[in-house]
């Protein structure tokens, strides 16, 4: 008879423990610990007949062909993928509740005319997901096959009578092995539910989409566990009052990860944002105080933002700093180089930094942006609205060196910008550009008396 062992599972980080523990040793979670009954395999040591035969292969006889791609006729979705889906890989979009996965699967599926796909759904009722479809004005479709099932064994006994060309599993936490002794959603069961949809995506050669939350500390399925055994991971992320929402490829196995899909969930679905930078400036206001145009790199694309800052004395005890979409650290450091280099007194002032247009930003290039806005709000001088600036800040005040800089400079031409300030080491070697003035600043200093005239 084989030994039942019970172990203690980190639904965190999925680390292990014979007994139960409060705090994790290996994440430092508190509270994570959940019994789980496992029966330990038998690996015998004599390997079967057939396995004993196994021979490697020599990388120069192995041919190589394009890998046939499945368009999603997204795209947005497609450049995400790496140029559409690749088959037999298993793909895991991970998101906030509400974020609206569950949408762009949807609307995915309406979208692949001509192929069956099977939609196994262990959230929702098939009639919320018909009404679902019918928000996002789909055409009728009979190649849409809905299953309302969480049991994986079923699920499979279903797959194997008739095979569909794309599966989506919304979402792996709710899916259950039930051989297995522990709850959906716990570390076991995911792992072993991703592991069962990943063997029959490869046998198959069947493209498998499963959906996974995001708990609150942003990690996919709780557990990361199942990040390693998929091909490609996908995060869909935005603020819930925004409608902007943004793809990324975390890991991919068939294309780069640094493309990255812009949408904008509207009444009927999820539309793609075909020119970022207008639609991020779109509701920018002339003439106030505190607001700069930046240009940052998003994925391979330049994106212009606007970011404002907002300036006040501090009515009460301790001066707030306050950032929605932008690092809090960086900004207590941004705070000091303006306080110490520049000689703003920010020490008795409330900072509010924002993103417009719910998006997060983290890249230094913006740093300059930042630094601009918060100077023309303490100051109450509105910063040239014809004008983007971009640079990273060091803490002696310089003006650093970033990438992208002609990507940068086309973007801004292309949507009429008349003047972008640069670090003036990025000066070098690159081309001008018509229409628009290029202007390289050495310290925040002279770069704040460019932009506030
Ligand atoms: P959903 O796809 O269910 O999110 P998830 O699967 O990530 O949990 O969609 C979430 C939100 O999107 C929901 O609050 C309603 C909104 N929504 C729209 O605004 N327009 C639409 O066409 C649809 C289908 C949803
Ligand atoms: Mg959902």
């Amino acid at each position: 008879m084989t030994k039942i062992q019970t172990k203690y599972v980190c639904q965190s980080c999925g680390y292990v423990s014979p007994r139960w523990v409060g705090k994790c040793p290996s994440c430092n979670e508190w509270n994570t610990f959940v019994e789980e009954v496992s029966t330990p395999l038998k690996v015998s040591k004599k390997p079967a007949g057939a396995a004993s035969n196994i021979e490697p292969v020599p990388l120069e006889d192995l041919e190589t062909e394009d890998v046939p791609r499945v368009k999603t006729n997204i795209n947005e979705f497609d450049r995400v993928l790496g140029g559409g889906l690749v088959p037999g890989s298993l793909i895991l979009l991970g998101g906030d509740p509400g974020i609206g996965k569950s949408t762009l699967m949807m609307q995915m599926a309406l979208k692949l005319q001509g192929q069956i796909i099977l939609y196994i759904t262990g959230e929702e009722s098939v009639r919320q997901i018909k009404l679902r479809a019918e928000r996002l004005h789909g055409e009728r479709t009979k190649s849409i096959l809905l299953l309302a099932e969480t049991n994986l064994d079923l699920i499979l006994n279903v797959i194997e009578r008739g095979t569909p060309d794309l599966i989506i599993v919304d979402s792996i936490q709710t899916m259950y092995r039930p051989g297995l002794e522990s709850a959906p959603g716990s570390v076991s069961q995911v792992r072993e539910s991703t592991a069962l949809l990943l063997r029959l995506a490869k046998t198959q050669g069947i493209p498998i989409f499963v959906v996974g939350h995001v708990t609150k500390e942003g990690v996919i399925a709780g557990p990361r566990v199942i990040e390693h055994m998929v091909d490609t991971v996908l995060q869909f992320e935005g603020e819930a009052h925004y409608a902007y929402r943004i793809l990324r490829a975390l890991k991919n196995r068939y294309g780069s990860t640094n493309e990255i899909g812009i949408f904008e969930m509207h009444e009927d679905g999820l539309q793609e944002v075909k020119n970022p930078s207008e639609a991020f400036l779109s509701e920018r206001r002339y003439g106030t105080s505190g607001s700069t145009v930046v240009s940052s790199i998003e994925g391979t694309r330049p994106i212009l933002i606007e970011v404002q800052a907002l300036v006040t004395p501090t009515s009460y005890g301790m001066p707030q700093r306050n950032t929605t979409g932008f690092d809090y650290r960086r900004l207590s450091l941004l705070l000091a180089v303006l306080e110490k280099r520049v000689g703003l007194h920010l020490g008795t002032q409330d900072v509010f930094v924002n993103i417009a247009g719910g998006v997060k930003i983290d890249e230094p290039a913006v740093d300059l942006g930042i630094a601009a806005s918060i100077a023309s709000s303490l100051r109450d001088i509105p910063v040239d609205s014809s004008t983007v600036a971009v640079g990273e800040i060091g803490l002696g005040g310089e003006i650093r060196t970033i990438g992208h800089v002609e990507k940068r400079i086309q973007e801004a031409a292309k949507l009429g910008f008349k003047r972008i300030v640069i670090p003036h080491n990025n000066l070098k070697g690159i081309k001008g550009q018509d229409g628009i003035d290029i202007v390289g600043v050495q310290s925040v200093n002279e770069a704040i008396q460019q932009l506030l005239g």
